[in-house]
């Protein structure tokens, strides 16, 4: 068995070495890190939440759905309550609509108002939107309710982020 001295210098080289590819892999990895966090957040978008609704027992009759989930901002962490308005149509699609008015943001109900039966109804100005979420023309909402894509996972119905209408035709 050979025992081979290493020498000041390449003892001093290979001490350097590793120090300076620890700091340098410091460095980048922040980079690294921005450069891939659109990619990573961007399929984060797509995510769908659970909500404790069972799709068996949604009828044409709208009902309120409130779910919550543990949201991650950069290092800070929140908990999310959102709420859907979900019924079935009459070809048993599932329709989950926001509560959120287009006019200035209050909640609508459905069946709220006495005056206006089978509607989604905005009590802060009056607000009227149709059972597909579009908005009756003359009231203050200028645009249609916004609506959640919907799955169903295990018999449970999971919901993404509020997009678009995309029930009612223009
Ligand atoms: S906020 Fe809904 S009608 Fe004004």
């Amino acid at each position: 068995m050979s025992k081979q001295r290493v020498s000041r210098r390449q003892f001093l080289n290979y001490t350097l070495t590793g120090v300076g590819g620890f700091m340098a892999a410091g460095m980048l990895m922040p980079m690294v890190r921005f450069a891939v966090d659109p990619v990573l957040k961007a399929e984060a978008s797509g995510d769908f939440k659970a909500t404790k609704q069972k799709v068996s027992e949604l009828s044409n009759e709208p009902v309120r759905v409130d779910f919550s989930y543990e949201q991650k901002d950069a290092w800070y962490t929140s908990d999310v309550t959102q709420t859907a308005w979900v019924y079935k149509n009459k070809e048993g699609k599932i329709i989950a609509l926001s509560p959120i008015c287009k006019h200035l943001g209050c909640t609508v109900n459905w069946n709220a108002s006495e005056d206006h039966k089978e509607m989604f109804y905005c009590p802060c100005h009056g607000g009227l939107y149709h059972k597909n979420g579009e908005n009756v023309p003359g009231t203050p909402p200028t645009a249609p309710l916004d609506s959640y894509p919907t799955k169903e996972k295990d018999g449970i119905l999971y919901l993404g982020q509020p997009e678009p209408n995309k029930f009612v035709k223009k």
